[in-house]
C-alpha cells in the first residue's frame, strides 16, 4: 500500500499517474454509453475524471484523502464547473459530506492498492454509495501475470477474481476490452442489479 503520506509526497512532486482524463472513462462517456448523472470519482486525486465528467455534463462529487491532491484539483476547476470536491477516506464507513447514492461510481487504481480489511472496507464504501442501475468503472492493476513472466517479486494489483469476490453477488461485471488481457491492468464496467 502506498499510504497518504506518499500520496501527498507525490502530489507534491511528482505523481505518474497525473494528466489527462482516461481513455476508457473518455471512450464510454464520448460514445454515450455512460449517460450523465450524479457521479462519484472515489480517489479522484487532482481531479482529470472529475472535471472530465462535469465539463460532460455530470453533477460531481471528488473524494480523496490527500489535501494535497485536492487543493490541486480545486484549482485545476474551471470556474464555469461546480465540482463538489471533498476530503474522506474510502475504507471509512461514512464519508462527511456525502449523502445517497450515485448514477456513476468511477475508481482508477484506488482499490487495486489496498489489502485484506481494506479492501473489504472500500468496497462496502461502493455498495453504500450506490443503488440499482449504478455503474461502476473501475480500473486496475490486475495480478493475472503467470510467475514465470513476472520480473522479481509479486506483482502489485488486484488479485485475479477480486472484481468478482467483491462485487459479484450484486453487480453485472463486464471486463473491458483495454486494458488487454495478460497486461497486467484491467477495466471492469459493472451494473449494480
Ligand atoms: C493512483 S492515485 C489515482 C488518482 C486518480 N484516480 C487518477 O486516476 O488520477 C490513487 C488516489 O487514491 C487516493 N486514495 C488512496 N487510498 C485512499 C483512501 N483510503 N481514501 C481516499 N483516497 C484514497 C490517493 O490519495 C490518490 O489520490
Amino acid at each position: 500500500m502506498v499510504g497518504r503520506w506518499a500520496y501527498n509526497f507525490m502530489y507534491r512532486t511528482w505523481a505518474p499517474w497525473e494528466g489527462e482524463a482516461r481513455s476508457e472513462l473518455v471512450d464510454l462517456v464520448t460514445s454515450g454509453r455512460i449517460v450523465p448523472g450524479r457521479a462519484i470519482d472515489l480517489g479522484c486525486g487532482s481531479g482529470a475524471n472529475s472535471i472530465f465528467l462535469a465539463e460532460h455534463g455530470f453533477d460531481v462529487t471528488g473524494v480523496d484523502y490527500s489535501p494535497v491532491g485536492l487543493a490541486k484539483a480545486r484549482r485545476a476547476t474551471p470556474p464555469s464547473l461546480s465540482i463538489e470536491w471533498l476530503p474522506g477516506d474510502l475504507t471509512a464507513t461514512s464519508i462527511p459530506g456525502i449523502s445517497g447514492t450515485f448514477d456513476l461510481l468511477v475508481d482508477y487504481s484506488v482499490l487495486d492498492d489496498l489489502r485484506g480489511p481494506a479492501q473489504d472496507a472500500m468496497a462496502a464504501t461502493v455498495h453504500r454509495l450506490s443503488h440499482p442501475g449504478s455503474l461502476f468503472l473501475m480500473w486496475c492493476f490486475y495480478d493475472e501475470i503467470p510467475w514465470w513472466k513476472r520480473r522479481g517479486g509479486r506483482f502489485p494489483g488486484l488479485a485475479e477474481g477480486g472484481e468478482q469476490r467483491l462485487f459479484g453477488a450484486s453487480f453485472e461485471i463486464e471486463r473491458l476490452a483495454e486494458p488487454a488481457r495478460g497486461s497486467g491492468f484491467a477495466c471492469f464496467l459493472m451494473r449494480r442489479s
